[in-house]
């Protein structure tokens, strides 16, 4: 029988690589996406998917219980992967009362819709700031399954908020939860505020690019097809109730993740701008990816250097796509944010 997935935030960074990902690796497949278009969410994302007869996008709140209620009586939903979020580290410092509603209240709307319509799997799409952050001077340590939730910023807590309510509806109602925990993802379609994207854009643009305080906090990254890999193989064949850890241990500094964007570019590093450091900024992220890689077969298919190739050729290949996004409402944003840094 033809299963019917919904992707909820599928026309943001992640949510959208996943739609084609899902589209491509089961065409048999009807995918919903539920997404209320903030500022990260961009139709431009979907324009592929909306020509394919098995997809079906409705604009749309995960916190609207109305809205989800409805949605989830039209359609009998086989699966529920959710990705809609705030996630931004800096706008949940400028204001984190948005990320509680989305991140936390929406997060129990959909799983009560789960509970309610009897949906067969829910995976939450959390992330590897749930657990803080790690010693820079510690390589040897990183983040299990098992280590302590401990969280740094308004966007980390909403999230590992989430994360731990979907753990408590499997352990009280049984709701059928499975849980990621991945690493920083790049590539296309990521929107011009995080940092690949944005040094990418400032450095075409010969602008400055602003790193956060000595530029040596670490970040470990990994290609967003990846991780879409990896959520598909644990909504597949993932055991209920289990939360797993998504990386490919790509370390990397962030001064040596902007020296490699303006090297791609030929630009040169008299661009690289050092600025005030983010609040709380988490020093280091490493993830052991052991447990899906013994569990479920999961491996990268994507090293460093051909992933930043292929998202830089990808932005230099979609100038218009961030030029756009850049030219709107992002700017206002980014006047704020670094006007006085
Ligand atoms: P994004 O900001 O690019 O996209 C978020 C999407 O959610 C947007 O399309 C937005 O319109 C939508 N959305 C926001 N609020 C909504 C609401 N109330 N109702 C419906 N839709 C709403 O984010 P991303 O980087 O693609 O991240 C996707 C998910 O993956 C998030 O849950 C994030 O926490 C998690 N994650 C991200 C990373 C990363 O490196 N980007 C790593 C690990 C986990
Ligand atoms: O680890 C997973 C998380 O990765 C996800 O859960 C978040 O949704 C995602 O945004 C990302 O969070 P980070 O805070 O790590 O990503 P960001 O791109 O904002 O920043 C990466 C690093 O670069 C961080 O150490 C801060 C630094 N930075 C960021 C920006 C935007 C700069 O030095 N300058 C900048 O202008």
């Amino acid at each position: 029988m033809k299963k019917t997935v919904l992707i909820t935030g599928g026309a943001g960074f992640i949510g959208s690589n996943y739609v084609y990902y899902t589209l491509e690796k089961h065409p048999d497949y009807r995918v919903v996406c539920i997404d209320k278009l903030t500022y990260a969410g961009n139709l431009e994302n979907l324009e592929q998917a909306m020509k394919n007869d098995n997809f079906r996008f409705v604009k749309g709140d995960i916190t609207d219980r109305e809205c989800v209620d409805r949605l989830f009586a039209e359609e009998k939903f086989d699966a529920v992967i959710n990705f809609a979020a705030e996630s931004h580290v800096d706008r949940s410092i400028e204001n984190p009362q948005v990320f509680l509603m989305t991140n936390v209240v929406g997060t129990s709307v959909l799983l009560d819709a789960c509970r309610r319509y009897g949906t067969a799997r829910y995976h939450q799409v959390s992330t590897d700031e749930v657990y803080g952050d790690l010693p820079l001077d510690r390589p040897d340590l990183f983040f299990t399954e098992d280590t302590p939730v401990h969280t740094s910023s308004p966007y980390s807590a909403s999230k590992a908020s989430a994360d731990l309510l979907c753990l408590a509806y499997y352990r009280t109602f049984g709701t059928p939860v499975t849980v990621s925990r991945c690493s920083n993802n790049y590539g296309p379609y990521h929107f011009p505020e995080k940092l690949i994207p944005l040094m990418i854009a400032n450095a075409l643009n010969d602008k400055p690019l602003p790193v956060y305080g000595n530029g040596l906090n670490v970040r470990d990254w990994l290609y967003v097809k990846d991780h879409c890999k990896a959520i598909d193989m644990i909504v597949e064949h993932g055991k209920i109730g289990e939360v797993y850890n998504v990386g490919g241990h790509n370390e990397r500094t962030n001064i040596d993740v902007v020296k490699t964007v303006l090297r791609l570019l030929e630009k040169p590093e008299s661009l690289i701008t050092y600025v005030t450091d983010r609040p709380g900024h988490d020093r280091r992220y490493a993830i052991d990816p052991t447990k899906i890689k013994n569990e479920l077969g999961w491996y990268p298919e994507t090293g460093f250097d051909d992933g930043m190739k292929k998202t830089v050729a990808w932005y230099l290949e979609n100038r218009g796509w961030w030029e756009r996004i850049i030219s709107g409402q992002y700017q206002e944003y980014y006047e704020r944010m670094y006007a006085n840094r």
